[in-house]
């Protein structure tokens, strides 16, 4: 059975439901999986929805070809359905069962625009508004379960990293890279990756999601890596830039400001301040620097059971640091032409900011 407890995270929400709330309309993905454990995969154009009313017991219409992933749902009522019948017939008659009370429904806001407007008939006396409102105040805060499954994560792309500086990376294309680094995600007991790999050299360094190409990894290149492990359901995310033979010293110096803008604001994190301090200490040693109109991007972001969630670090983010939550701290700068340079970490608070990936931040020079 599963380490985390999915049926308190489903009881806690069911209380919100039943407090405001008709109903509530989940669909595969994280905050399902948060709520009940269930996580099938590819279900594709198949509806699977979870039915949560306010005054009644939970019903799971999922297609029978997934018995074997809700053979052990706590959920007691499941509807399997087969594929000569017509889903949305079943999810139909179930939603007529809506007390329609508050007249608002909460709904998951991945679920795809092919199953809601079939739903959206028999939702028009409804509000609707996005469950991931209320369950991203849930999931910012991890357990110490979540959290030992998040330094897992973190383990594998710190061990992936130092396998990548094991390999002769000269003259492999960016694409080589991102499938060995793929390989080792799997092969050190990742499920999968946790986002598409970014292997960025040279002056593609220059695109933070540059998308990975047939271009070579060269002399004096400076090469930012950025990929993430799933470990359980639980993500990491890190970035590091490592050069290729010798590098100019203007690159040493781009790199030398962007760790210690890293550094800054790690040692920044601390319970009660608002978020927004975390992006000003980084950017403010970016900008002394003299590379401010380069940092282009917000300092970070949540980490969790999806790759990006609340909460969010830009400059203007005012809520305040938690005990627990667990978030990215990524400074980088980009130089059009170029190069680029990223690094980043994954931080636990507890009272301060604790690194979850610990991989060398020294400019590893292969
Ligand atoms: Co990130």
């Amino acid at each position: 059975m599963n380490t985390l407890n999915h049926q308190k995270n489903y009881k806690r929400f069911k209380n919100v439901i039943d407090e405001d709330y008709d109903g509530a309309l989940l669909y595969p993905g994280a905050n399902l999986y948060y709520l009940t454990g269930l996580d099938p995969k590819s279900v594709l154009e198949r509806p699977f929805l979870l039915i949560m009313y306010s005054h009644k017991e939970s019903v799971l219409i999922a297609p029978k070809m997934y018995e074997k992933d809700v053979s052990d749902t706590f959920i007691k009522e499941v509807c399997l359905w087969k594929d000569t019948e017509n889903p949305y017939e079943i999810l139909r008659s179930f939603l007529h069962d809506m007390k329609n009370e508050h007249e608002r429904i909460l709904i998951e806001d991945k679920m795809p625009a092919f199953i809601y407007t079939k739903l959206q008939d028999h939702l028009k006396e409804y509000d609707l508004e996005l469950l991931n409102d209320q369950t991203a105040h849930f999931r910012i805060k991890k357990s110490k379960k979540e959290i030992d499954l998040m330094q897992k994560a973190a383990e594998i792309a710190d061990e992936t990293f130092y396998r990548i500086l094991q390999e002769d990376l000269k003259g492999m294309t960016e694409k080589e890279v991102v499938s060995l680094i793929d390989y080792y995600i799997i092969d050190l007991g990742g499920e999968k990756t946790a986002f598409q790999t970014i292997v960025a050299s040279g002056p593609n360094g220059a695109n933070p999601h540059h998308y990975p190409s047939e271009r070579e990894l060269e002399e004096g290149d400076l090469v930012i890596i950025d990929y993430g492990a799933v470990y359980k359901g639980y993500c990491s995310d890190i970035s590091r830039t490592i050069a290729i033979g010798d590098v100019s010293p203007k690159k040493k110096e781009v790199y030398d400001l962007v760790r210690k803008a890293l550094k800054t604001a790690s040692d920044a994190v601390e319970v009660g301040i608002e978020l927004k301090e975390i992006d000003i200490a980084a950017r403010d040693v970016i900008k002394r620097g003299g590379y401010g109109e380069n940092f282009i991007h917000r300092v970070g972001h949540g980490l969790g059971l999806a790759a990006h969630e609340e909460p969010y670090l830009t400059s203007t983010t005012t809520k305040k640091i938690k005990n627990r939550m667990t978030f990215t701290i990524e400074p980088g700068i980009y130089l059009k032409d170029e190069f680029g340079v990223r690094i980043e970490d994954d931080i636990m608070v507890d009272k301060k900011g604790k690194s979850l990936t610990k991989a060398d931040r020294d400019l590893k020079i292969i």
